[in-house]
């Protein structure tokens, strides 16, 4: 996140001595991204962070395809997606392709006996059920209903859940995740037109400073495969960090709609960016309010992008036979559009009450098997008159 951000003890200069009460030095590591190029934080450690004690197993959790090639829209019934007790055993993957991973998942469980830290990807979390607790190495965050909860690269992580009812639908990303660079200044201060502000943006806090040494299992994805490695010491033993690179959460709930007098394209919405796909909040808001204003969308093409919306509350203006937890898939080269009767539903209509998240994709996703055990097959007939 590109606001400095400092929690628990540091020394005053970076790479000089600090001392622990007992005369010991503190360890202290760079987690940087992008080579040295990128955000990075500078934390200081109960113990070496590289104290590996054991690879214990080492195995693959890429998605298994269903269809590579994809010309069809469809509907995925998301709530469909069975619970399961395990995080990570839970979390399916639906779509796919080199730069992402669309995930659903339904985790009954907290994560208790491992920790876990995905070396490729950042992770953007959105909490459509549940609420609780994720816990990092650098500081917790409270999480609820409409939290967008962003995890960089690298970054060891539990989720611990108050509820067993949870649904999350989430964004594994092999190209970093931004706020869209033109929200902010040269300063990298968030402007006035941008839809969020910096007291939008929850930062840890409670940092956890664990002092033990023994076994502690980490799951390490990288390169589509889960790698079990203990470590002697508790992943979780920072006294202090200062930088740039740390967890945070935004809530859909404090994105502050853009508006106008006739029908504002997607990218107002837009709350994060890569360089290989967006990502947009749709949020109760006022319609248009020209006279002749039509609300709904117009048919459009986007032809090199795939479009994906997750339905997540309220009701969904352009679309018929949509529920919460729904996805719509929408593929690149052929257009899409309101369905029958919706563009004369919208006319007159002052405001929505719809919540959705959107993820605009510029390669072809690839449908997984887990998403045709969900799929609505008939979807791509729905605008037949
Ligand atoms: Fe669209």
């Amino acid at each position: 996140m590109p606001f400095y951000h400092k929690l628990g003890n540091i020394p005053p200069k970076r790479h000089t001595i600090f001392r622990k009460p007992n005369g010991d030095l503190y360890y202290e590591q760079l987690f940087g991204t992008i080579g040295f190029d990128g955000m990075s934080t500078n934390s200081y450690h109960e113990h070496r962070p590289t104290q590996v004690k054991e690879i214990r197993k080492q195995y693959s959790v890429q998605p298994k395809i269903a269809k590579a090639n994809n010309m069809q829209s469809y509907r995925f019934r998301g709530f469909q997606v069975p619970p399961e007790a395990d995080y990570l055993e839970s979390r399916k993957v639906v779509l796919t392709n080199s730069d992402c991973n669309i995930i659903l998942a339904a985790p009954q469980e907290s994560t208790r006996d491992y920790f876990y830290k995905n070396t490729d990807a950042d992770e953007l979390i959105f909490i459509h059920k549940g609420t609780g607790k994720l816990r990092t190495m650098l500081g917790n965050l409270d999480f609820k209903y409409g939290d967008y909860l962003l995890v960089p690269r690298g970054i060891i992580y539990k989720l611990d859940f108050d509820t067993d009812d949870n649904r999350l639908f989430i964004v594994e990303s092999y190209r970093p995740i931004y706020t869209p660079k033109r929200y902010r200044n040269w300063f990298g201060q968030l402007l006035e037109h941008s839809p969020f502000c910096e007291r939008d943006i929850r930062r840890p806090y409670e940092l956890e400073t664990n002092d033990e040494k023994g076994e502690f299992l980490i799951k390490v994805k990288k390169q589509g495969d889960i790698f079990e490695m203990i470590y002697a010491t508790h992943p979780f033993d920072v006294i202090g960090y200062d930088g740039y690179n740390y967890p945070y959460a935004f809530s859909i709930h404090d994105f502050e709609p853009i508006t106008g007098r006739i029908h504002q394209p997607p990218p107002v919405h837009q709350t994060f960016e890569t360089d290989a796909f967006v990502v947009c909040s749709f949020v109760p808001r006022l319609y248009d309010y020209h006279p002749e204003s039509i609300p709904a969308p117009y048919n459009h093409s986007n032809i090199d992008s795939d479009e994906v919306l997750y339905y997540v509350d309220g009701d969904f203006m352009s679309r018929n036979d949509i529920d919460a937890g729904h996805i719509s898939l929408h593929p690149a080269g052929i257009p899409h559009g309101p369905h029958p009767g919706a563009v004369e539903r919208s006319i007159g209509q002052t405001e929505t009450e719809e919540l959705a998240v959107m993820v605009d994709t510029f390669k072809p996703l690839q449908v997984t098997e887990e998403a045709m055990k969900i799929a609505d097959e008939d979807y791509f007939k729905s605008w037949l008159e």
